[in-house]
């Protein structure tokens, strides 16, 4: 067991609320040494972060399906991380686990703390270190929920995904091929289209920078749409109601183009299109189906094997320094794939 008192926890701490895009007067940066794990806990070094859109509504004052991150509290991330040292007989010195870690380099749990945390130990042999944070990951377990409880996906039908070239997008269009549906991607510029059309497989990529969403859906999806997996919401989630069919499924998954929005949030002005077409939208919550994400690593981890899916992570190595800079890439689209922070080697 290493001696975590010979350790220093670097981490990052929600210093003030962001109004808009979050700036440096945010986030305040603290060390302090790494106490030995109580009877029944654990020291974790954490290896990579996942960086999350959510993360923005976790900053926020007010009610959600999550407290948000309390003033002067380190930071919240889901991560990878190995344990350094253990009073829990589940856990040994060496064991990868996944869970809710901070942004710090080290993390101690108690023993009531870990259920809280969601930490489990993960198989290295189902997938890398990133892959754990993506397809294996909450963006794969949204995905792959999303789409089957929410989206209630058919053979045949158009599926069409916004954040196409992202964690979610990537998952839920490549599941979309594999249960036999025309899987049309939205998605900001010409290379990450190229990608989701060459590299994963979809019939089409819509580039909404380029400003012709409306006509795309059109060209792209002949016989309307049956499902709409939501990432982003605001004036694509619009256009794309006037697309959808009868009987169509709507997934609000995410609306990232309003989470820094200073103003109010900007509604679909286009509901009506659901009573016209009977059609319904519905808000999902990953956290819904833990129970289930066994069975759905092992699906997802099954077409990483047979090579039936593939996984784009975009992973940018620094310390917990490098957190606020890297967070606002999500915002801005230069993320190419899952965003993942990587703080220590394997
Ligand atoms: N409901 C849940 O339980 C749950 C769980 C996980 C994630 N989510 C949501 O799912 C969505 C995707 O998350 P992710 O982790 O997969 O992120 P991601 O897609 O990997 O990264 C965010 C992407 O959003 C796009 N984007 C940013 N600003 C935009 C704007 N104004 N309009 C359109 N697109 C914009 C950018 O791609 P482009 O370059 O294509 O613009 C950016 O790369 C987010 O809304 C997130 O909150 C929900």
């Amino acid at each position: 067991m290493a001696n975590p008192a010979s350790l220093t926890s670097h981490q990052v701490r929600l210093a003030a609320r962001p109004v808009g895009l979050p700036t440096p007067a945010n986030w305040q940066f603290t060390e302090e040494p790494v106490a030995e794990p109580e009877d029944g806990g654990i020291v974790v070094k954490t290896l990579a972060l996942s960086l999350d859109p959510a993360m923005r509504g976790w900053m926020n004052e007010g009610k959600s399906y999550i407290p948000p991150v309390g003033i002067g509290e380190v930071m919240r991330a889901g991560g990878v991380g190995r344990v350094v040292a253990s009073r829990h007989s589940g856990f040994a010195v060496g064991d990868t686990v996944a869970g809710s870690l901070g942004v710090q380099t080290f993390a101690r749990f108690g023993g009531a703390d870990l259920k809280r945390a969601g930490l489990n130990k993960i198989d290295l042999q189902l997938g890398t270190v990133t892959q754990w944070l993506n397809v294996l990951g909450m963006p794969g377990m949204t995905a792959y929920f999303g789409l089957k409880d929410v989206g209630l996906p058919q053979a045949g039908e158009t599926l069409v995904v916004s954040g196409a070239a992202g964690a979610v997008g990537q998952t839920v269009g490549q599941l979309g091929k594999i249960l036999g549906m025309r899987v049309v991607g939205i998605a900001g510029g010409a290379a990450k289209c190229a990608w989701v059309v060459k590299e994963l497989g979809f019939d089409a990529c819509i580039d909404y920078k380029g400003g012709a969403v409306k006509d795309g859906l059109k060209e792209h999806c002949p016989q309307g749409v049956d499902v709409y997996f939501d990432n982003v919401g605001g004036d694509i989630l619009d256009t794309v109601l006037t697309r959808i069919n009868r009987k169509a499924r709507i997934v609000i998954c995410g609306a990232i183009s309003q989470y820094n929005a200073t103003e109010a949030v900007k509604g679909p002005k286009n509901y009506l299109s659901l009573l016209v077409n009977r059609a319904r939208m519905e808000g999902m919550v990953v956290f819904d189906y833990a129970d289930r994400y066994p069975q759905a690593i092992a699906e997802l981890a099954g077409y990483l094997k047979d090579g039936r899916m593939t996984s784009r992570e975009d992973v940018v190595r620094g310390g917990v320094d490098a957190f606020p800079d890297t967070l606002l890439k999500l915002f801005s689209g230069e993320n190419f794939g899952k965003l993942v922070l990587q703080l220590a080697d394997e």
